[in-house]
């Protein structure tokens, strides 16, 4: 299994990730547990010159992005799929196409033809979408914002939007939580979409 995680900045992912991977390890499952961007020596660098660069053009972010994927997918992800290792990654494509696509405006077809390469075709088996209002997510984040949490309100907007669009396009793949509902709650509907309760 391949499980994705989305959703915009302060939106509860992390905990969310941190519970299921606690199951995971109780059911004696193999996995991985991934963060993009980073988790390769390339992935990791890019995540700084992201997070800290004052001034980075949309189409740069958007190749940087897609550079640490992949990385990602050739180094770590495809060849632990192909082991029979689960995944859980902490974003993935949809981040790409939320963000830069719904968030800056850059061409949908544009990022899909970048994320395919990037990622040689391969497609999570569910992605778990983590759905909380811009407000209710701006004041769980950390006070040390990194540039892409400094972005304003609006930018946040739609890119919570463009995962609703995205999850809504392809409900097969996707699964919609309730950030403002307990993780334990949240974490039980997950298990039981991934038949592992
Ligand atoms: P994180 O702090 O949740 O790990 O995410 C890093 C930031 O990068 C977050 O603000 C979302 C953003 N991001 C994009 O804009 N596009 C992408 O493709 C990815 C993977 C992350």
């Amino acid at each position: 299994m391949f499980i994705t995680f989305e959703g915009i900045d302060g939106s509860g992912k992390s905990t969310l990730i941190e519970m299921l991977a606690a199951e995971m390890k109780k059911q004696k499952l193999k996995f991985k547990k991934l963060r993009e961007p980073g988790d390769t020596p390339l992935g990791e660098s890019l995540r700084t010159l992201l997070a800290s660069h004052k001034s980075i053009t949309p189409v740069a972010e958007l190749a940087l992005f897609v550079a640490a994927r992949a990385q990602l997918v050739q180094d770590v992800i495809k060849p632990s799929l192909d082991k029979g290792e689960h995944i859980i990654c902490d974003r993935y494509t949809d981040s790409t196409s939320a963000y830069q696509g719904y968030g800056r405006g850059l061409d949908k077809a544009l990022i899909r033809h970048m994320n395919n390469a990037a990622t040689q075709g391969i497609v999570p088996d569910l992605t778990c979408l983590l759905d909380l209002p811009v407000g209710q997510a701006a004041k769980r984040r950390s006070a040390n914002l990194d540039r892409m949490e400094r972005e304003a309100n609006a930018f946040h907007e739609r890119v919570r939007k463009g995962y609703i669009a995205l999850a809504k396009a392809e409900p097969k793949r996707w699964l919609i939580l309730d950030s403002r509902k307990k993780p334990e709650e949240n974490l039980e509907v997950l298990l039981k979409r991934l038949k592992l309760f």
